[in-house]
């Protein structure tokens, strides 16, 4: 009677658990995968709120388990937790292997609390090793449609009517434990349609909090846009170069981080406008272009009033005339609907 996701949904469940219990019941997993969370800061109440886990570093440890437990390989292999090995024609040899090995495992859950995918970091220093594994896309999994800690963050963001979002899954982890429950990660990729829809079921208010490097910088820019065009009131935070949230957090303490987000914390036409005229210094044709670029982030905001409002901002930024600026937002307008 059971569908072929339902299988998928018990059988990641399953999973979850195993790992969870290997992480806090076996030699290996306490030694060597708690004993990685604890450096990273992290407690057995967080350990536990997100179903933390890891896998042995061994072949098959959860192929043998799934099979000792009843659970069909098909299912294992759809939601990706094991792999067929090929050979070089890239031919099914038969065997398989398990695709999370000595891992610290982030179970991701959607809105329901079922988990739907895993994230997984490496323990190990070497360059070689992806620092992150992911679950492929199944049936049950579209890494587009997700929020990594939107099941744990879900009813704060409505208490606090504003949801933070960050990078990766330990800035979600330790901002949680932090007291900063209301916070969810785009997990490196970039915020996708999906994930704005998702953030909108629960609040209208987003502050990105993405790290501190030209990658993070960019990646605000390009996720801002998006936020704006769903309608989202967008605020960002910038992080000293070389930090995230997680490094920063646990630098300050969580009272200074908590002060810091709060005093850094800008409307994104300002975090832009700084931004942007800082690369354009005194140059009049970056300038400009700084300008028209900042125009057209305002272009995507739905919402004419709050477009007026930022309009008259940026003319004040950028010590134009404000009539110049609406002139040429209205020229950019008929240029490019
Ligand atoms: N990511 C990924 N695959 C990678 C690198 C990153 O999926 N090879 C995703 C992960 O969700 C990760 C996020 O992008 O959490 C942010 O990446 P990064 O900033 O490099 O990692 P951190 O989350 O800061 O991880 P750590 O602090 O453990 O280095
Ligand atoms: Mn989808
Ligand atoms: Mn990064
Ligand atoms: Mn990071
Ligand atoms: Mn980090």
């Amino acid at each position: 009677i059971q569908n072929e996701r339902d299988s998928q949904y018990i059988v990641s469940s399953w999973a979850k658990d195993h790992y969870h219990g290997l992480l806090l019941k076996t030699e290996e997993g306490m030694g060597v995968g708690y004993g990685y969370l604890r450096e990273r800061g992290l407690n057995l109440t967080t350990i536990q709120t997100f179903e933390l886990g890891y896998s042995l570093d061994q072949w098959d440890d959860l192929l043998k388990a799934a099979e000792a437990a009843g659970y069909q390989l098909k299912y294992l292999e759809k939601t990706g937790l094991v792999v067929q090995r090929q050979d070089e024609q890239g031919h099914d040899t038969g065997r398989r292997y398990d695709r999370f090995r000595g891992r610290v495992m982030f179970p991701i859950h959607n809105i329901s609390g079922r988990v739907v995918g895993f994230g997984a970091r490496t323990l190990k220093r070497d360059d070689k090793m992806a620092k992150y594994l992911n679950s492929p896309e199944s049936e049950i999994y579209h890494k587009s449609d997700v929020l990594y800690g939107l099941f744990q963050a879900r009813q704060a963001i409505r208490q606090e009517e504003l949801c933070y979002l960050v990078e990766g899954y330990l800035d979600v982890l330790s901002l949680h434990q932090g007291g900063i429950k209301n916070v969810v990660a785009s997990s490196g990729t970039s915020l996708t349609e999906g994930q704005i829809r998702l953030i909108r079921r629960y609040t209208e208010n987003v502050t990105v909090l993405y790290d501190g490097d030209a990658a993070g910088i960019k990646a605000s820019l390009r996720g801002v846009d998006l936020l704006l065009e769903g309608g989202l009131n967008v605020r960002v935070v910038l992080f000293p170069d070389g930090d995230d949230p997680d490094s920063y957090i646990r630098k300050v303490g969580d009272q200074r981080f908590a002060a810091y987000v709060e005093q850094q914390s800008q409307d994104f036409i300002a975090f832009k406008t700084t931004l942007v005229a800082r690369e354009a210094s005194h140059d009049p044709v970056k300038k400009a272009e700084a300008i028209r670029d900042v125009l057209h982030s305002i272009a995507k905001v739905p919402d004419g009033l709050k477009r007026q409002v930022f309009l008259q901002q940026t003319a004040a930024t950028f010590g134009m005339d404000e009539q110049v600026i609406i002139t040429e937002y209205n020229k950019l307008l008929k240029a490019a609907p």
